[in-house]
């Protein structure tokens, strides 16, 4: 895939990153990059705003003298294997929820896999109204804009399909083994470790667009999580004790979204539920839903709905719902 265009400021960092061993002259930037010495300075200076320390000597040029942990498009975008998501791809430094931009950008007519990413969200959303804990340098916030060809009831099916991505993602660069449960949490150890928000916009019969938004604790420390929240939540660093780098995985889960995304494209949803089935402990075991009917979860519906199976053998739709295990 032939990478999004990075901006001046992006294209300065990623040449300053490859000379961080030292100086790299303003004439050096000028004639790579074709910008002028006022317009380096200009771009300099918002890198510096943004915590980069960077020296400036006259004679020598500009050195970065330490690299901190930010997430930049040169560092994600270059060489993505990717056919249909990250197609465009934005990090900014802070927004109210990256849900809530790419929205307003799908109205505004962009295009399928634009992504956008954060790096602090003051208002990140959580699913049923709820806040999503955003604070910066340490996570992953992310929205991915489809706008897929299916019927609208199957739009869910895309939730399952994300949530499976994450999971792999988790494992592979993580290295903690996660579990879905459903309809679309993501836990380790009964802790939630990462949450998925998918809005749609749709006309009666035809989806216009699907904003795709997951947020992963990777580097939380527990003093971050707020003091109300009212469930378990952990991060990767508080389960391994490692620290994640970011920017690989956040090419990791863009390229396992897309690799998902293609294939449920051109053969439908059943390897995907196959695949989140694989992930969900729930699947043959009894559960309770609401604290209330007991039975065996034998499934998804093509909906996203569970299909719980009674003793007496009916089958019931489950659409919504606490789902717990039962002994
Ligand atoms: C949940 O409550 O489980 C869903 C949380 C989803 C959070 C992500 S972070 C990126 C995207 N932008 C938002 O405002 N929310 C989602």
């Amino acid at each position: 895939m032939i990478p999004p265009p990075l901006s001046s400021r992006d294209r300065i960092l990623a040449l300053l990153r490859c000379h961080a061993d030292g100086w790299l002259s303003g004439e050096k930037i000028s004639t790579e990059l074709q910008l002028s010495r006022a317009a380096i300075w200009k771009q300099i200076n918002s890198l510096r705003a943004l915590g980069l320390a960077i020296e400036a000597r006259h004679a020598k040029g500009y050195r970065l003298l330490e690299i901190p942990d930010l997430l930049f498009n040169s560092d994600v975008a270059g060489e993505l294997d990717c056919r249909i998501v990250a197609r465009s791809l934005d990090i900014l430094q802070v927004v109210d929820s990256t849900n809530l931009q790419l929205k307003a950008q799908a109205e505004a007519g962009a295009a399928e896999g634009a992504v956008l990413v954060a790096d602090q969200q003051l208002a990140g959303k959580g699913r049923l109204g709820r806040q999503w804990a955003s604070p910066a340098g340490v996570n992953l916030y992310c929205s991915i804009l489809l706008r897929p060809q299916i019927p609208v009831q199957q739009a869910p099916q895309l939730t399952f399909l994300s949530a499976v991505a994450v999971v792999d993602v988790l494992e592979t660069v993580g290295k903690v083994k996660a579990e879905v449960k459903w309809p679309n949490d993501i836990l380790v150890g009964g802790a939630k470790i990462a949450g998925l928000l998918n809005e749609m916009s749709a006309e009666t019969e035809q989806i216009n667009y699907v904003v795709l938004g997951i947020g992963i604790n990777l580097n939380m420390t527990a003093d971050q999580f707020p003091p109300e929240l009212n469930y378990p939540a952990t991060s990767v660093l508080l389960e391994t004790g490692q620290l994640v780098d970011r920017r690989v995985f956040l090419r990791a889960l863009l390229e396992r979204l897309d690799f998902y995304y293609v294939e449920f494209l051109e053969q439908g949803f059943a390897s995907i539920r196959q695949r989140w089935e694989q992930r969900c402990p729930i699947i043959n075991r009894r559960v309770s839903v609401d604290a209330g009917p007991v039975g065996t979860v034998v499934g998804l519906e093509v909906d996203g709905a569970l299909r719980l199976q009674f003793d007496a053998g009916t089958i019931e739709r489950i659409v919504a719902g606490d789902v717990r295990l039962v002994n």
